[in-house]
């Protein structure tokens, strides 16, 4: 297949561009060459005749969307209408990128891919307004939705957590925040099967189970091998910009259940990370 992929400096675009390299052309969108908010750019993806487009663009700094949410509205909602009319024009497939925060969090079990979204914050709304878009705009998409990111070298929770031990006798991590931790390669594995499908329509992609950022920091010192303190604090106490939904776990259960997609779980990626 020939397939576009936005946003493929960030930490999936370069773990998507590696998973489908071997089996497909890729035509590789890197912001700098490709800004999603450009419209000029509607044309010239389209006249690049994709068969299916993946879109890792995203405005992803939820502090920031909190404190600027026109900006994360530019990128994440009209940046991905840009994307979908591009793809409205040359026929392809699209594959939108979204998110736990699209859920409130106030349900007491991981959520699944048809209960009611309700984002409290603006990162959450705007890729919300995204997946409206993907849905008013095209028959062929693919929107699926993923959680707490981590890869080698990507500079998020795990690595921040071994940043911190190596600097603080002690941590203070959140216990009233649950999600479900997910390794990079593995969504992208997932996605690599879920575009062969051609089965449109909504998907939560997520390596299996959940705990909550105490919890996941706990196991990541455990594996690390580096023995420190973590004492429990609540969403309250840590200061921050944006409110995350306290329960943000999803559970996949279209792919699993439909194509036989399933992802490990997560305590398993994490060693996989370490064993990297
Ligand atoms: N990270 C998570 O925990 C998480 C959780 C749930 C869902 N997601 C979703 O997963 C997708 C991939 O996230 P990620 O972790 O790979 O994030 P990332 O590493 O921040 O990658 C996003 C990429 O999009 C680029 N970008 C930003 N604005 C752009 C624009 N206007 N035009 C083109 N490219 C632009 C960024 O460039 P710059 O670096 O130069 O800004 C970056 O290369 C996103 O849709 C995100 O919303 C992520």
């Amino acid at each position: 297949m020939k397939i576009a992929i936005t946003g493929s400096d960030g930490q999936l675009g370069r773990a998507l561009v590696q998973t489908l390299g071997g089996q497909h052309i890729i035509l590789s969108l890197p912001r700098r060459e490709f800004d999603i908010t450009d419209r000029a750019n509607i044309a010239k993806l389209a006249a690049l005749g994709p068969e299916i487009v993946i879109q890792c663009a995203a405005m992803t700094n939820v502090d920031g969307a909190a404190r600027d949410p026109l900006a994360a509205f530019r990128v994440n909602a009209f940046g991905t209408q840009n994307i979908a009319l591009a793809c409205q024009k040359c026929d392809a497939a699209f594959l939108y990128i979204s998110s736990n925060e699209v859920f409130d969090g106030k349900k007491d079990a991981p959520y699944l891919e048809h209960d009611p979204v309700n984002p409290i914050n603006a990162y959450g709304k705007s890729k919300l307004a995204g997946e409206w878009y993907t849905q008013q705009l095209l028959d062929k998409f693919y929107i699926v939705r993923t959680a707490w990111l981590y890869d080698r070298g990507g500079g998020k929770f795990p690595d921040k957590i071994l940043e911190i031990a190596r600097r603080q006798p002690a941590l203070s991590v959140v216990r009233d925040e649950l999600g479900s931790p997910t390794f990079v390669p593995d969504l992208a594995n997932a996605i690599a099967q879920l575009i062969q499908t051609q089965h449109y329509g909504r998907y939560h992609l997520v390596n299996a189970g959940s705990c909550s950022r105490y919890e996941w920091a706990v196991e990541i010192l455990h594996m690390a091998n580096v023995p420190r303190p973590v004492k429990p604090i609540t969403l309250a106490e840590y200061n921050r910009a944006s409110t995350p939904p306290p329960n943000g776990a999803l559970e996949n259960l279209a792919a699993a259940t439909m194509l036989d997609i399933k992802l490990r779980p997560w305590q398993e990626a994490l060693q996989a990370f370490f064993a990297q």
